[in-house]
């Protein structure tokens, strides 16, 4: 089988099949309207994504409640959106009905802008902090969590994406450093107890077979007491419980994972691996053949930070470009039996018809991610989010911006 065949070989995801190997990245942008509700910017990215025939796209990050928001306009998920919210998945169904559409649900948490949401934490970590919560506190996240994933799939979403990754309040719970002595906090049998008991409870809510359930997790968040080290206060990489928790939920219906590592706000350059550390990149490769090995051979795994090996024009050293390129490495880990799908982050900014172009035989007008992390910088900037290379209103928001307020404080989301 060519390379081309592998990419574009259907797979089955429970009760579905998506039309190719391409997994679309949840990427926040930041442009919702002031009710987060999806704006006409949020639709015309979604159905271009569907256009450019993805088998499986994954929504940016929605927040379960106001109160729990990192960015001034996120999506939000209550009651209050549920109309928008159907009316935006009918567009993105119609630009593609073909292109499977899951929800990734979330909670901040300690990542909560306290600018315009409430800072929670399960224990607080030095730099992050915010009002630590009570067992009640964290009942009344749970049940958000399961209104959330009734009204995904009364809205017409294929499945959700339980988040936890990335530092958010499901890997908040998950890490050593969470030894707080309460009901969610301290053992593993603690630690876990929130996502295998929401998980219980989305799945009885919704009580729909085809509805898809899986979750992106961070395999070592790569700072002491992260999530995937051996304990509180030790940042040594240990997937005991990250490998426990996966087999754990497939147990409870998980159907999809999507591998992930680091936690932005720490460990950014393990999150999304930049041109100066490319090499990180391979260490998600490694996750996610850890991930293959320990599930069922029908729950899919998929694999990410694929953006920076690019048409093999990188910074990688001791490779050939066409052994390394985007398409290449994604063919070769699936047919090597690492990972089922191919997840495309930033390089879904710089060409959303990526699998389009690769059907088509199209190849060479494949735009490819500069890895320039400008669109990061418009996330962390709490602006508008897109591709700065291909898209010239990015490429003058960040000027503009740059102009107003002086370069970055910060270095991370
Ligand atoms: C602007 C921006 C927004 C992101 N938003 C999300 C998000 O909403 N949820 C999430 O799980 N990851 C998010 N990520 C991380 C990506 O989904 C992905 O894991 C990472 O960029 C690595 O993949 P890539 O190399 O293909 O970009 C974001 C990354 C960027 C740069």
């Amino acid at each position: 089988m060519s390379h081309r065949d592998t990419l574009l070989n259907p797979i089955q995801i429970g009760t579905h099949t998506a039309q190719n190997r391409f997994f679309i990245q949840a990427m926040e942008c930041n442009d919702e309207d002031a009710s987060g509700n999806p704006s006409a910017d949020t639709t015309e990215r979604y159905c271009n994504l569907a256009k450019g025939e993805a088998g499986l796209i994954s929504l940016e990050a929605i927040s379960i409640t106001r109160e729990s928001r990192s960015r001034d306009n996120q999506l939000v998920i209550r009651e209050a959106n549920r109309e928008p919210l159907r009316d935006f998945v009918k567009k993105v169904k119609q630009a593609n009905p073909k292109s499977l559409f899951i929800f990734q649900l979330t909670h901040s948490g300690e990542l909560s802008n306290p600018n315009f949401s409430r800072r929670v934490c399960v224990k607080p970590l030095p730099g992050f902090g915010g009002d630590i919560l009570t067992k009640d506190e964290v009942d009344k996240i749970m049940d958000e969590f399961v209104l959330a994933a009734k009204i995904s799939h009364d809205v017409g979403a294929d499945g959700i994406d339980m988040k936890l990754c990335h530092g958010y309040f499901g890997s908040q719970m998950l890490r050593p450093y969470n030894d707080r002595k309460w009901k969610y906090g301290g053992s593993w049998k603690n630690r876990s107890r929130f996502a295998f008991e929401l998980y219980e409870r989305i799945l009885n809510a919704v009580n729909d077979k085809n509805f898809l359930i899986g979750s992106k997790v961070s395999a070592w968040e790569g700072f002491p007491g992260g999530f995937g080290t051996d304990g509180p206060d030790s940042p040594i990489m240990d997937l005991t419980e990250p490998l426990a928790l996966i087999k754990g939920l497939e147990e409870r219906g998980a159907q999809f994972f999507i591998q992930s590592g680091g936690s932005p706000s720490i460990t950014v350059s393990i999150t999304q691996c930049d041109k100066h550390v490319p090499y990180f990149a391979y260490l998600h490769q490694y996750w996610a053949k850890e991930f293959r090995r320990v599930l069922k051979p029908e729950t899919v795994v998929i694999g990410s930070n694929f953006s920076l090996f690019r048409n093999g024009k990188n910074h990688l050293c001791a490779v050939e470009p066409e052994k390394s390129s985007l398409l290449a490495y994604g063919a070769q880990c699936i047919e090597r039996g690492v990972m089922d799908m191919v997840g495309l982050g930033r390089q879904s900014f710089a060409d959303p018809f990526l699998p389009l172009k690769l059907r088509e035989n199209k190849e060479s007008e494949i735009k490819y991610c500069t890895v320039c992390d400008n669109c990061l910088e418009l996330l962390i900037r709490q602006t508008p989010v897109g591709c700065c290379t291909f898209n010239k209103k990015y490429t003058d928001i960040l000027v503009n911006e740059r102009k107003i307020n002086g370069p970055l404080k910060v270095a991370h989301t």
